[in-house]
Formats: structure tokens, C-alpha cells, sequence
């Protein structure tokens, strides 16, 4: 979609990648003529290690979703996530993250990804939340010369309210919701799952029990990370709306 709308000659496909063959299939590819890959889970850390030069967002992030062939050159790779999720959340949802309480909740691969974005959109603070809290202690230690940010178990949120709650957890794989207090958001605040599908995730379902003004999936995450890696392959920024509108609908189709 991205292609037709800017009107670039390209192919762009899926490929499913046996574990243990991942740089095999990127060599293949890269042989074959290919110019740049989008790369998901579970071969981000992969495509960081493979990647011979980083932007400094993935250094960072220790992922990469978006590598790039020029040639023999050197491997070029770059994380698209956060930016991503920061468009979504600002550009499309209107949120203002400058000077609000922000809640991550996750401290894996996902949340690691987005933390440097994040904390450049200057909140007041965020507090990064997960399972096993030595996880998230850190976390929140490697990202502490950006901004504000503690790290911490779930038990420890009792009482906090927080303008904009994040999910960056895997627990909605398995249907499942993060145990959070209740009135960790605030009730005019916003709870954001960067996971998506069909129909409302099991986050969304949760924060609309808990009354929270506004609840949205990760599938406006999914279109601006992909927006933010075309920009990097064709030197051209397509209008992501139109595609978020077209996914929504074929999801709510196939719902
Ligand atoms: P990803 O790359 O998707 O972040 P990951 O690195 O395996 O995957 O991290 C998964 C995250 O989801 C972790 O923060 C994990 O918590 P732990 O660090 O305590 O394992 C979190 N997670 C997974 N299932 C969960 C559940 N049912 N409840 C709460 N957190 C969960």
C-alpha cells in the first residue's frame, strides 16, 4: 500500500524463517538482490547482532526491525518500534506525553525498544513495571541518563495513577493481563497495548472495565513503524492513516 501510494517499484513479502537459519535466510536474501528487511519477533536481538552498523536508537535498544542492503556495503540496522509507537500515540491519538506520568508495563525485548523514544517526548516520569522486578530496575538503569525512569514490581504500583499505561508485556499472547491495580490509569487517561488483532485485545478489554477514557491497540504502532522503515529504504514518508484504516477494516472483517 505504501509502495502504490508513493508510487515505488517494489516487492515486499512475508518470509517464515526456521529458527537457528535466520542469518542463512538473510544471506539468501541478500544474494537474491534484496535491499532491506523488516524483521520481527523472535529474531530482533539477531538482526542486531548481524547488523555491522546501527543507528544509535538500536544500539541502544539492542533490537533491530529494519535492516538495510546497499550493496557489498556494510549491514545496516535500525528500530523503528518506538518511534512508531510515539507517532501513534501523539500523532494519531493526540496524546501530549510531555510532562505526564507514564507507566510501561514489560521489560523485555518490546519495552527495551521503545524506551529511548519515549523518554524523549519528556514525561514528568516513567516508571517501567514488570513481573520479575529486578527486570525492570534494570532496564530503568540503562536508560537513566535519558529522563526520569524507575524501575519496579507490580505491588509497588498500588496507590500511583498514571496519565498513559503502556503494555509491552507478552501476557496477552495467552489472553492474559499483566496484574495491575486497579486505578493504576487514570480515569480520564489512556491505556495503549502495543499488541493488536481481530478484535479488542485482552488489555483493551481491561481498561475499558476499569472505565479508562480511552483504550487502543498497537495496530496504528504497526503501520508507523513500517512507515518510519519505508522512509529509511525509500527516502519517502507515505501517509499512514489511509493503511491503518484499510487494516482495521480487513481485521474487523475477518473478525
Ligand atoms: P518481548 O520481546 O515480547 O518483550 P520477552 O523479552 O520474552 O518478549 O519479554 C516478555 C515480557 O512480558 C516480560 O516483561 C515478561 O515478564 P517477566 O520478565 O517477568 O518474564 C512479560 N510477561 C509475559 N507473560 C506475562 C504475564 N502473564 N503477566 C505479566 N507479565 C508477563
Amino acid at each position: 500500500m505504501f509502495a502504490v501510494q508513493t508510487g515505488q517499484q517494489l516487492v515486499y513479502d512475508a518470509m517464515d524463517v526456521e529458527p537457528g537459519r535466520f542469518a542463512a535466510a538473510v544471506g539468501e536474501f541478500r544474494a537474491g538482490g534484496g535491499r532491506g528487511l523488516n524483521v520481527t519477533v523472535p529474531f530482533k536481538e539477531q538482526a542486531w547482532a548481524l547488523a555491522e552498523q546501527r543507528s544509535a536508537r538500536a544500539q541502544r535498544a539492542g533490537a533491530v526491525n529494519t535492516l538495510v542492503f546497499d550493496g557489498d556495503g556494510p549491514i545496516f540496522g535500525d528500530n523503528t518500534d518506538g518511534l512508531g509507537l510515539v507517532r501513534d500515540l501523539t500523532v494519531n491519538q493526540g496524546v501530549m506525553l510531555e510532562g505526564r506520568r507514564v507507566l510501561l508495563v514489560g521489560a523485555g525485548g518490546a519495552a527495551r525498544g521503545v524506551l529511548e523514544p519515549l523518554l524523549a517526548q519528556r514525561p514528568a516520569l516513567l516508571v517501567i513495571a514488570n513481573r520479575t522486578p529486578e527486570k525492570a530496575v534494570e532496564l530503568a538503569r540503562l536508560f537513566c541518563d535519558l529522563g526520569h525512569v524507575e524501575g519496579c514490581g507490580f505491588p509497588v504500583l498500588d496507590g500511583q495513577r498514571f496519565d498513559v499505561v503502556i503494555n509491552a508485556t507478552a501476557a496477552g499472547l495467552q489472553g492474559e493481563v499483566p496484574p495491575l491495580p486497579t486505578d493504576v490509569a487514570a480515569a480520564d487517561g489512556w491505556c495503549y497495548d502495543m499488541m493488536y488483532g481481530s478484535g479488542p485485545t485482552a488489555f483493551v478489554r481491561w481498561a475499558r472495565q476499569q472505565g479508562v477514557a480511552h483504550a487502543v491497540d498497537g495496530l496504528g504502532m504497526l503501520v508507523e513503524q513500517a512507515a518510519e522503515s519505508f522512509r529509511i529504504w525509500r527516502g519517502v514518508r507515505p501517509l499512514s492513516a489511509p493503511v491503518i484504516a484499510a487494516l482495521r477494516a480487513e481485521l474487523a472483517a475477518a473478525d
